[in-house]
């Protein structure tokens, strides 16, 4: 079984000497591990960093989360994406605090809301010392090219899963979980990269198959993606007399779920006809003008295409609030307000 596993002392010595100091780095704070493992799940470490702090600031521990209004979540997630990740947050830190503190456990951490495998492990392994290694993409490709494991992804995830968890046979990275996974992590994102990897500079490259084998930058495989669709939604921005812009919250679940919009029409596969669009309008009796051009906006599986109308009103109708601040906005919102100039 550890007979094709490299050792594990390798990786943690080059990890000693070579770690990328990043903030939730100084903690072992299971709600900041949770707060930076999910904000990295679909974003990059750069983009997490700052915001991350800012975060920290707004809502300094569970309880504080768990205390807040939707809204402020809302506000302070807005332009992160993937908003379904804020929800849960938000979810969780109730349960949490519910409970009286953090499971202590992947298996109990498992069981909140927006916890998966990868996060539940990656958590138990950082904060409390379990013998887990989380499998996110870099640990999937490490996994890949060091055991030459050529069936593509996303079917090869659970054998990537289970190769990974192997090292934890070893007393090395059985005795510093945390250390070997953000090892794999900073391995993964400055050494085994997807593209081009630095095998010179590789702490395993002695062991890697892949590498042995000249297929290290093929791998992992992946199978064919089906070709993205496009969703369309037609957006109206109405401003007061004020200049001010008027917004709604979207429905809880869904798409964008509970954060702030432009009103519109729903979002579906063909574009919005004018007149059907106009069914939709925040008002009518408003002398609506089409915006030249469209907003794009990139979702996991799809492009979102949004048009924009606009339109000017004295006072806004009770139904929409005027917005305070544009980065309360998710960023497909910016972009259509961006359009109306
Ligand atoms: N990606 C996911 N978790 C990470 C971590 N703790 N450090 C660096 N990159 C990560």
């Amino acid at each position: 079984m550890s007979a094709t596993h490299p050792p594990a002392a390798l990786l943690l010595d080059w990890y000693a000497r070579q770690k990328r100091t990043l903030p939730w780095r100084r903690e072992a704070d299971p709600y900041c591990i949770w707060l930076s493992e999910v904000m990295l799940q679909q974003t990059t470490v750069a983009a997490v960093a700052p915001r991350y702090a800012r975060f920290l600031a707004r809502f300094p521990d569970v309880a504080a989360l768990a205390a807040a209004q939707w809204e402020d979540v809302a506000a302070e997630w807005a332009g992160l994406g993937y908003y379904a990740r804020a929800r849960n947050l938000h979810a969780a830190a109730r349960a949490v605090a519910a409970a009286g503190g953090f499971p202590r456990h992947a298996e109990g951490l498992r069981a909140l809301p927006g916890i998966g495998a990868y996060t539940a492990a990656a958590i138990a392994a950082i904060a409390y010392g379990e013998p887990l290694v989380p499998a996110d993409g870099n640990v999937e490709r490490v996994a890949a090219r060091l055991f030459a494991l050529t069936e593509p992804l996303p079917g090869a995830k659970a054998e990537l899963a289970r190769l990974a968890q192997g090292f934890m046979a070893q007393p090395a990275a059985a005795a510093a979980p945390g250390d070997f996974a953000q090892a794999l992590f900073d391995l993964g994102a400055t050494i085994c990269t997807p593209k081009n990897p630095t095998c010179a500079l590789c702490p395993w490259m002695a062991g890697c198959a892949a590498r042995q084998q000249g297929i290290a930058a093929e791998l992992p495989r992946k199978a064919p993606k089906r070709a993205r669709g496009l969703l369309h939604g037609t957006h109206f921005l109405l401003r007061d007399a004020m200049g001010r812009v008027g917004v709604r919250s979207r429905p809880a679940s869904g798409l964008f779920g509970g954060m702030l919009e432009l009103p519109g029409t729903p979002w579906r596969d063909s574009p919005w006809p004018e007149a059907e669009a106009m069914a939709h309008a925040p008002l009518a009796g408003v002398n609506w003008r089409r915006v030249e051009g469209e907003a794009r906006h990139q979702l996991t599986h799809r492009d979102l295409v949004l048009q924009l109308y606009a339109g000017q009103v004295r006072v806004l109708p009770e139904h929409l609030a005027p917005l305070s601040a544009e980065r309360d906005l998710p960023s497909a919102m910016r972009k259509l307000l961006r359009l109306g100039g």
